[in-house]
């Protein structure tokens, strides 16, 4: 008898689970990342973020960089409230999200993140329901993080699905890229990454620059890189950067945007996780549950 109300149990919880993943559809959450800073995971991030709402993605950009050259200024606007206001159960999600360009929203992190480790239990439960209210308005969270191998960074590796790597040519990029693969590989059991190569002269540059890379953690790990792609050194970009308008608006046609546009479609056709990893009330949940591991330790 107890075996076969068990069974029930496990049947019932399975229906109402069936029921919440035909109501909403997965959100991916990738974290742009890469040990090293001033690589390009900015750019990327809004770029991306814009290449994949130009292929009909809803995307929402969370800047979880709380330093200069950040978000809202390669966009050029200004938030007036951040994560934090949300946090204090100032404003809702909504209200602090700032519209984009091609729809792509963005939420100002500012040091709301760093919050995230003293909040109660029922302000905890207030920032999922927040994150919960919006899992059915977006298909990808893209999350630009800051430089460094910082607690919040790493927490944010974890509880996303994917993690994109970008690294450029120069030596401490690769050696903190791969000390952060080692952290996240050795300390929290995380074994795939995705790797873009940026500031590449040329393609063939960014592919032997992913198998520098992947030449020490075959050695030394057991983890799996995937190559995304290449974007190239393009003074269009920088130019982009200096008149506030993305690069993939301002300079469609370079060879910086078009890369990303690729890169943009292939990310489009990575494998979508079917686990619990797909919804954002997770995702946020298991940020908060790992800055609180560390608040206690
Ligand atoms: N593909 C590229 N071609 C030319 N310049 C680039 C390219 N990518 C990045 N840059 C240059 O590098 C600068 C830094 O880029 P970005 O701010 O995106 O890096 P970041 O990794 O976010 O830096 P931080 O670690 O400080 O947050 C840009 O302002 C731009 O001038
Ligand atoms: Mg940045």
């Amino acid at each position: 008898m107890i075996g076969l109300h068990t069974n029930m149990h496990n049947f019932n919880d399975q229906a109402a689970g069936i029921r919440v993943m035909s109501q909403v559809s997965p959100v991916r959450v990738i974290a742009v990342t890469s040990g090293k800073g001033g690589v390009g995971k900015t750019n990327l991030s809004v770029n991306l973020g814009l290449a994949l709402a130009q292929r009909g993605q809803r995307v929402v950009l969370l800047d979880a960089d709380m330093g200069l050259a950040n978000v809202d200024v390669l966009l050029g606007v200004y938030p007036k409230f951040n994560l934090a206001h949300m946090l204090r159960g100032e404003k809702t999600l909504s209200q602090i999200m700032v519209d984009g360009p091609l729809g792509l929203k963005i939420i100002p992190g500012a040091s709301g993140l760093q919050q995230m480790s003293e909040l109660s239990a029922a302000e905890q439960a207030a920032v999922i329901r927040e994150f919960a209210s919006i899992d059915d308005q977006l298909d990808v969270l893209l999350v630009d993080t800051a430089a460094g191998i910082s607690s919040t960074v790493v927490n944010f590796a974890r509880a996303s699905q994917d993690i994109l790597l970008v690294v450029c040519d120069e030596p401490t990029s690769l050696t903190d890229a791969y000390a952060f693969i080692k952290l996240l590989n050795r300390d929290y059991g995380l074994d795939r990454f995705h790797v873009i190569s940026n500031m590449v002269a040329t393609s063939r540059q960014g592919e032997m620059l992913f198998q520098k890379l992947v030449k020490v953690t075959d050695r030394y790990l057991d983890v799996t890189l995937r190559y995304a792609g290449a974007v190239p050194h393009d003074n269009a970009l920088r130019k982009s950067v200096q008149q506030q308008n993305p690069v993939l608006l301002s300079y469609p046609d370079s060879k910086a945007a078009m890369a990303i546009t690729q890169i943009a479609a292939a990310i489009q056709n990575w494998p979508i996780g079917a686990s619990s990893r797909g919804y954002l009330e997770f995702f946020v949940e298991r940020m908060i549950q790992y800055s609180a591991q560390e608040g206690v330790a």
